[in-house]
Parts: structure tokens; C-alpha cells; sequence
């Protein structure tokens, strides 16, 4: 494997190639001062939208640029609503799902997520030290994901559910998805069956009526499978890429002891390492871009990594500044697909690291030990990270 250089990606850009991975971000930067609608022929052939501008004006025109094909690569063979949904249908679904991702709502799991954050704990704190994704972004995230979206309280229901979204947070495959699904399936029927008085988003969804018809059950699986794919390694990579901080720099534990850094230094870990760097749309008529003539039926891939670190948008955009004010990231998406579960990534990323740092302090990356980073959706966050700590 050999590390491609900024020239060779600019002329073969694949998002997905691991050997581009180490020279991506430089690559990014000159084709936002060089091409900054940069065409490929990877993955059928699309266009990649690396300014901050320009990202939002895709973003903000969902009647020009489509979601119908959100996916870059590898479509799966269900619908993923609301993410693959245009308005006005869109409108429909984020009016149904809104309430339950609200802050309010959210904070009535406070206590049950406090509990999966301490029982991932438990397991290493007499150690050590811990590999963070495994032993502590996996278990937490996909803990924290099953309970509010499989509420039910049959808990060999619960413990399948967890152990299957878990399954998918380490291997994403059509089979694990299938299972997360059949799961989902289970706690739908189990949901209709006792949705009197139930309020959350489960029941929610097998009770819901869109202009005054019910959801398909095809409508229904889509929802659940956004939410899993949508929740899953979104938060383990930001929790993860934090926790690299943590123990890199030594000023950051004493922001992240503070109550209210996950309503300023959260987004600036958000902003300069986004977990999800791209998604795709489709032209529907033919428009110009950045100077770029596109044409209806043309792929393009709105790049929010590189929109946050667009210069022209954030000052020193290639610094990690725990002290930048006024951060209008692109890291939750911008417009009508605005991430529907930011609340719930900023209260589960203020819940992991206030249980870890009530227990543990001086973090480091333990020596001798790799920290591989991935390459896809997720960019450079740390597929394994070893950290060593002292108990508080
Ligand atoms: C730090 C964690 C997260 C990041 C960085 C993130 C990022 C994003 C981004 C960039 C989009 C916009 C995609 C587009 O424009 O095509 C999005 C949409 C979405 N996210 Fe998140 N997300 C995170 C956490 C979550 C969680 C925890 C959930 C839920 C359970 C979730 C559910 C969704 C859904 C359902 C959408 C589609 C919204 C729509 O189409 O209206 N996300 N997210």
C-alpha cells in the first residue's frame, strides 16, 4: 500500500481508496484553490463539492440537487427516510420524527445512558487503560441507540438489539443490517400491539399518519434503518476522535471537565473533524456550480470535511481552536437534511465524557501501540485507539 500523492488524488479521487487517505485533507485544500467542483470517474463518476459556499448552495436547493440517492456508493436495498426523502415528502416524516430528538425529550433517557456509560466503565477501570472504540464508543453509542429507539420492555428484546446494532457498529454489512431490521421488525409489532399511552419514537412511527394515511411497511423499516445507520458511527467516531485529543493534548481535559464545552468546544471537535465528511445528491436540471456546468442526472458529492476547513470560511481552518467563536460547521449537514439527531450526538458526547472524567484523568495513547485511521465516510478517525489513565 502506498500512500498516493496530493496530484495523483486530484487526478483519481476516490473517497473510499485507503491509500488516499494519508494526503486526503491536502488534497481537499488544493482543490479548493485549484478545481473546487472537481469531477471523478470513481464510484460511476460524480462531481465533489469542496467549498463551504458551494456545499450550502447544494444543501439549501433540494429541488436542484436530489436526495433520492443519498449514498455515494453501495445503495442498500431499503429506503432511508427521511435522509433519501425530497420535499414536500420530506417535510411529512421530520414533522413525525422531530419531537422525539427534541433536547426535552431526549433528557428523559439522561439516567439510562449515565447507566450504559458506567457499565462500559466498570469493565476497564481497574486496568488502566482501554481501547476506546471496542471497549467504550461501541458499547455506549450503540447502548444509547437501542433504548431510545427499541423501546420496549421485553429485555431479551433489548439485549438482542443491542448486541445486533453493535454487530453492525463493527461490520456494516447487508447481513447486519438485515438483523438490526428483523430486530426492528419484532419492536414494531411489539409497539402496535401496545402503542395506548406510549410515547416515544417507536410507537410514534407505527401509529403515524401522512396526509391522513399510515406508513407503509416498507416506510417504517426505512426510518428505523436511517436511524441505526444514521447514530451509530457517527457518535463512536466522534467520541473517538475527541478521546484522541484528550490524550494528545494536554489542555483539553481541563475544557472538557467544564458542564457547557459540549455547547462550544463540541463544535469545534464537530467542525474540524466531521464523522460524516460526505453524501451524495443528484442533479435534476441542468445548473452551473462553482463555474461548472452540470447537467439533470449528474452525481454530486457535497463535501462537508472539506467545507470546514475552507479558509475563506474559518479563519486558520486547519487548527483545532478550542476558543473559536461564532462556528457555522457544515459537520450536521445544512438545509432541510439537517441532522435530525444533533441533540442526541451532543447529549450521548457530553454524557461519555462526563462519566469518564468523574473517574479517570491524565489520559495518553498507550506506547508502541498503532492508532489506524479510517477512510470513507468516517475520514481519519481512529479505527483502535489504546489509551492509558489515571483513576481519579
Ligand atoms: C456526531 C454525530 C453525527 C453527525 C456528525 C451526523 C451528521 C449528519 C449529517 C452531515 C447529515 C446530513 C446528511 C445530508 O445532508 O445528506 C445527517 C442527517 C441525519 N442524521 Fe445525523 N449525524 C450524527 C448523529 C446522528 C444521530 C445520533 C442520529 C440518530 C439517531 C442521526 C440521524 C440522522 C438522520 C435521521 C438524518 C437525516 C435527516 C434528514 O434527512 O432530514 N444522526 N447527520
Amino acid at each position: 500500500m502506498a500512500a498516493k500523492t496530493v496530484d495523483e488524488i486530484l487526478e483519481h479521487l476516490d473517497v473510499f481508496d485507503p491509500d488516499q487517505r494519508e494526503n486526503f485533507v491536502d488534497a481537499l485544500a488544493e482543490a479548493r484553490t485549484r478545481c473546487p467542483v472537481l469531477h471523478t470517474e470513481s464510484d460511476g463518476g460524480y462531481y465533489l463539492v469542496t467549498k463551504y459556499a458551494d456545499v450550502r448552495t447544494v444543501c439549501e436547493h433540494p429541488e436542484t440537487y436530489s436526495s433520492a440517492n443519498p449514498a455515494v456508493k453501495g445503495a442498500l436495498p431499503v429506503r432511508l427516510i427521511p435522509l433519501d426523502a425530497d420535499p414536500p415528502e420530506h417535510r411529512g416524516f421530520r414533522q413525525l420524527l422531530n419531537p422525539y430528538f427534541s433536547r426535552s425529550f431526549l433528557m428523559r433517557y439522561e439516567a439510562d445512558m449515565r447507566k450504559i456509560a458506567q457499565d462500559a466503565i466498570a469493565k476497564f477501570i481497574d486496568r488502566g487503560e482501554f481501547e476506546a472504540v471496542s471497549e467504550f464508543a461501541i458499547p455506549f453509542s450503540a447502548g444509547s441507540l437501542a433504548r431510545i429507539v427499541l423501546v420496549t420492555d421485553d429485555q431479551d428484546l433489548v439485549d438482542r438489539g443491542v448486541a445486533a446494532v453493535k454487530r453492525t457498529a463493527v461490520e456494516s454489512t447487508p447481513e447486519t443490517f438485515g438483523a438490526v431490521a428483523m430486530i426492528a421488525m419484532e419492536a414494531m409489532a411489539e409497539a402496535e400491539a401496545n402503542a395506548a399511552g406510549r410515547e416515544d419514537v417507536l410507537a410514534a412511527i407505527v401509529t403515524a399518519e401522512i396526509d391522513g394515511a399510515p406508513l407503509t411497511p416498507e416506510q417504517r423499516l426505512g426510518i428505523i434503518t436511517t436511524l441505526f445507520l444514521g447514530g451509530l458511527d457517527t457518535t463512536r467516531g466522534m467520541l473517538v476522535n475527541i478521546a484522541y485529543h484528550l490524550a494528545a493534548r494536554p489542555d483539553i481535559e481541563a475544557r472538557l471537565v467544564q458542564p457547557d464545552w459540549w455547547r462550544g468546544e463540541l463544535d469545534e471537535f464537530l467542525r474540524y473533524e466531521p464523522t460524516v465528511s460526505f453524501m451524495a445528491r443528484t442533479v435534476t436540471q441542468d445548473t452551473v456550480l462553482g463555474g461548472v456546468e452540470l447537467k439533470a442526472g449528474d452525481r454530486v458529492v457535497p463535501h462537508f470535511f472539506s467545507a470546514n476547513r475552507d479558509e475563506e470560511r474559518f479563519e486558520h481552518a486547519h487548527e483545532l481552536d478550542l476558543d473559536r467563536t461564532g462556528n457555522p460547521h457544515a459537520a450536521f449537514g445544512l438545509g432541510v437534511h439537517r441532522c435530525l439527531g444533533l441533540n442526541f450526538a451532543r447529549i450521548q458526547l457530553a454524557i461519555a465524557f462526563e462519566e469518564l472524567l468523574r473517574v479517570a484523568t491524565n489520559f495518553r495513547v498507550k506506547p508502541g501501540t498503532d492508532i489506524p485511521r479510517q477512510m470513507g465516510v468516517p475520514l481519519n478517525s481512529p479505527e483502535s485507539l489504546h489509551l492509558q489513565f489515571d483513576r481519579r
